[in-house]
């Protein structure tokens, strides 16, 4: 399955501000499959284990906080290529770099609020979907 799945989370701000709709559009039309769907308001625990690989990084706490502080929907997709097409299609981390046209441009309030996460490697595609779902919850 390496090489075709790619994880993303819709964060809290953006779903605050009514984006969920908006950007699942522009996803699937740019020929992403959803394997896997949820909403789910993460525990300060869980946001910590996802992103701990950012552990010793100065900005770790804040994000661990903002990721933790409302719910956020998690979503497994199928594509060719699916991390780095996600990547292209959402672009730069910071959205002050993002190219036109990218979701974080378009929808993004800052780094930390940049609206979408994506996974940056198969392996972490891998890693990251086996956090949110179990077998049984991808089609
Ligand atoms: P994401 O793709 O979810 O992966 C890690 C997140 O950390 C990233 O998006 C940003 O929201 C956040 N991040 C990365 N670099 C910084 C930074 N320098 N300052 C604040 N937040 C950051």
């Amino acid at each position: 399955m390496s090489g075709n799945i790619t994880l993303s989370i819709i964060k809290p701000f953006a779903i605050k501000s009514g984006f969920i709709g908006p950007i699942m559009a522009i996803i699937t039309e740019a020929g992403f499959r959803i394997s896997a769907i949820k909403s789910v308001k993460l525990t300060i625990g869980q946001a910590e284990e996802f992103y701990s690989v950012h552990k010793s990084k100065p900005f770790y706490n804040d994000l661990v906080e903002f990721m933790s502080s409302g719910p956020v929907v998690a979503i497994m997709f199928k594509k060719e290529n699916a991390v780095e097409d996600f990547r292209e299609l959402i672009g730069n981390t910071d959205p002050s770099k993002a190219k036109e046209g990218t979701i974080r441009k378009m929808f993004a309030e800052s780094l930390q609020r940049n609206a979408v996460h994506g996974s940056d490697s198969d392996e972490n595609a891998i890693i990251e979907s086996d956090f949110f779902f179990a077998k049984k919850e991808r089609f």
